[in-house]
C-alpha cells in the first residue's frame, strides 16, 4: 500500500503553483451536462475527486474528451440516462450535484446517496428541500436520490444553515426552472461564485452569488461555453501553513489574495510575515509561534477545510491556544494522530485545547481524512526524524502531485509501497 515517508526539519522555500479548486472544478463539471454543446473547462486539478467526478458524468451518457490533465470537452447532448448509480458515484459526495444538474435538465434524476469524507453527518436536508421548494419530488430509496418534476418552478428559499452543497445544488436546478428564484442565507465561498460565473457564461441568469442573497431568472436553455477554474484557497492555505510551520520562505503563486484573509490574518497573529502580491502571496515563517485562538465559519471566516492544518501550527506556537469546530462535529480525527507526533491536545465537544510544544517528532501515522491527512504530511515537514503516513488515498482526493510540490520546496517527501523502498529513501536523505 502506497504511504507517504518524510524526512522533517527542512525549512521549506521556494515558489510553489497552486492548481484549480477542487470544490469549484466538482460544481462546474455537474454544471456542464446541463448544455446541448460543448463546454470546455480548464485548470482542472488533476485530484481523484475531479477524475471520478468526470468518469460519472461518461458513465450517464455526457460525451467527454480529456484534451490533458487539467482540461477537458464535454457535452451533455448524447446523455442517455439519468440514473448515477456506480462506483464512481458512490466514492465521492460531490457527485450529488448530478442531483441538481440532472433535475434542472430532464426534470428528473437519480443517484446513489453522497460519499465523502466522514467528518460528521453529512446531512442532505436541505438539498432536499430547495429541490421541493422548485416543485420537485424527492424519495430516498436503496440508497439512491430519486428526483422528479414535470415542471421546476422558482420559489423563494431560506436555507436553515449555511451550506456550500445545497446552495450549488439547488442553485443548478433553479437555471432552468421557470420563473424567478430567490436563494437566501446562502454559502458564499469563492466556489459558490464560480460554479455562478460558469452557469452565467452558459447563459444562465444569476445575480448576488458571493453575498447572502442568490436571485436567479430560470432561463429555457444553456449554450456552450469556455471556462477556467480557480486557483484552490484550500490548497494554497495548505502550503501557506507549510511555510510557517516549517519556518520557511514560501511564495505562493496562481491564487486570488482575498481568497486566503482569513488565513493571512490567522498566520500574521502567530507571527509570521505574509506579503500579498496580484496573484500570489510570500509567507515567511517566524522562529517562534504565538497561540491564537481559531473559529472556524462559512466563507469569509476562518475555513474548516483549514483547521487541522492551522492546529499543526498552534501545536509548534508558544502558550495555550483554542480551535472551536463549527460546522462539523468529527473533524478532530487527525488529533490522535499528531498526538502520536508528541502533540499535546485535549478534544472537549466541539472544541480543542492545544499546549504548544518545542517540536515534533516523526511517528507512523494515517490519513484519516483528506484535510486531516494534509495536515500530517505539513507536521512531518517539520518534524525530528522520519514520519511514515498511510491512507494517502485520502489526500490524493484534493492536492495535485503534493509531494512533487513540496519536493521542489526542498522538502524530503516521497511516496513509498515496499520496506525496500523505505531504506532507499532513508539512504538518500540520511
Ligand atoms: C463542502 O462540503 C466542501 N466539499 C467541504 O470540503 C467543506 O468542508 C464544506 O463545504 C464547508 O465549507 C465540497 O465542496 C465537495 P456544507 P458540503 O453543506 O457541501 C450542514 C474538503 O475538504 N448541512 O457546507 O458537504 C452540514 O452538516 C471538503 O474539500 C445540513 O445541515 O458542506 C454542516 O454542518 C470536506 N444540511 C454544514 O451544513 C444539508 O442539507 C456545512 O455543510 C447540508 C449541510
Amino acid at each position: 500500500m502506497e504511504k507517504y515517508i518524510i524526512k522533517g526539519g527542512t525549512p521549506l522555500a521556494g515558489e510553489v503553483e497552486i492548481s484549480g479548486a477542487k470544490n469549484a472544478a466538482l460544481g462546474i463539471l455537474a454544471a456542464a451536462v446541463m448544455a446541448d454543446e460543448t463546454v470546455t473547462i480548464d485548470n482542472l486539478p488533476d485530484v481523484s475527486d475531479v477524475n471520478v467526478l468526470i468518469d460519472a458524468i461518461a458513465e450517464v451518457g455526457a460525451t467527454v474528451k480529456r484534451t490533458n490533465r487539467h482540461c477537458v470537452d464535454i457535452s451533455g447532448k448524447t446523455i442517455t440516462s439519468t440514473v448515477a448509480d456506480n462506483e464512481y458515484i458512490k466514492k465521492m459526495r460531490a457527485s450529488y450535484y448530478l442531483v441538481g444538474a440532472l433535475l434542472g435538465k430532464y426534470k428528473r434524476a437519480e443517484v446513489s446517496l453522497p460519499g465523502g469524507c466522514n467528518i460528521g453527518s453529512r446531512p442532505i436536508d436541505q438539498h432536499i428541500k430547495g429541490f421541493k421548494a422548485l416543485g420537485a419530488d424527492i424519495k430516498i430509496e436503496h440508497g439512491m436520490i430519486i428526483a422528479q418534476a414535470d415542471e421546476l418552478v422558482g420559489n423563494h428559499i431560506f436555507f436553515d444553515v449555511v451550506t456550500v452543497g445545497a446552495t450549488i445544488n439547488v442553485m443548478l436546478a433553479a437555471t432552468l426552472a421557470k420563473g424567478n428564484t430567490v436563494l437566501e442565507n446562502v454559502a458564499k465561498e469563492p466556489h459558490v461564485v464560480d460554479i455562478a460565473n460558469m452557469l452565467n457564461s452558459m447563459g444562465a441568469n444569476i445575480k448576488g452569488a458571493g453575498t447572502d442573497v442568490i436571485r436567479i431568472k430560470g432561463v429555457e436553455k444553456l449554450h456552450g461555453s469556455e471556462y477556467s477554474v480557480i486557483p484552490d484557497q484550500i490548497e494554497a492555505g495548505t502550503f501557506m501553513l507549510a511555510a510557517a510551520i516549517t519556518k520557511g520562505d514560501v511564495l505562493v503563486k496562481n491564487v486570488i489574495p482575498k481568497h486566503l484573509e482569513a488565513t493571512t490574518a490567522k498566520l500574521y497573529e502567530i507571527g509570521c510575515t505574509v506579503e500579498e502580491y496580484d496573484d500570489a502571496v510570500r509567507v515567511i515563517g517566524n522562529p517562534s509561534l504565538q497561540a491564537t485562538n481559531v473559529r472556524t465559519l462559512p466563507y469569509p471566516g476562518f475555513p474548516t477545510d483549514m483547521q487541522p492544518q492551522m492546529a499543526v501550527a498552534l501545536a509548534l506556537a508558544n502558550g495555550t491556544s483554542t480551535i472551536t469546530e463549527n460546522l462539523f462535529e468529527n473533524r478532530f480525527k487527525y488529533v490522535d494522530e499528531l498526538t502520536k507526533m508528541g502533540a499535546t491536545i485535549k478534544v472537549e465537544g466541539n472544541i480543542a485545547v492545544i499546549e504548544g510544544i518545542d517540536r515534533f517528532t516523526g511517528a507512523e501515522v494515517s490519513a484519516l481524512d483528506l484535510r486531516a491527512g494534509a495536515a500530517l504530511v505539513i507536521a512531518g515537514m517539520a518534524a525530528e526524524g522520519y514520519t511514515m503516513i498511510d491512507n494517502i488515498h485520502y489526500i490524493k482526493r484534493g492536492y495535485e502531485m503534493f509531494e512533487k510540490k513540496l519536493q521542489k520546496l526542498g522538502g524530503n517527501v516521497e511516496i513509498v509501497d515496499s520496506d525496500k523502498a523505505v531504506q532507499k529513501f532513508k539512504l538518500k536523505v540520511g
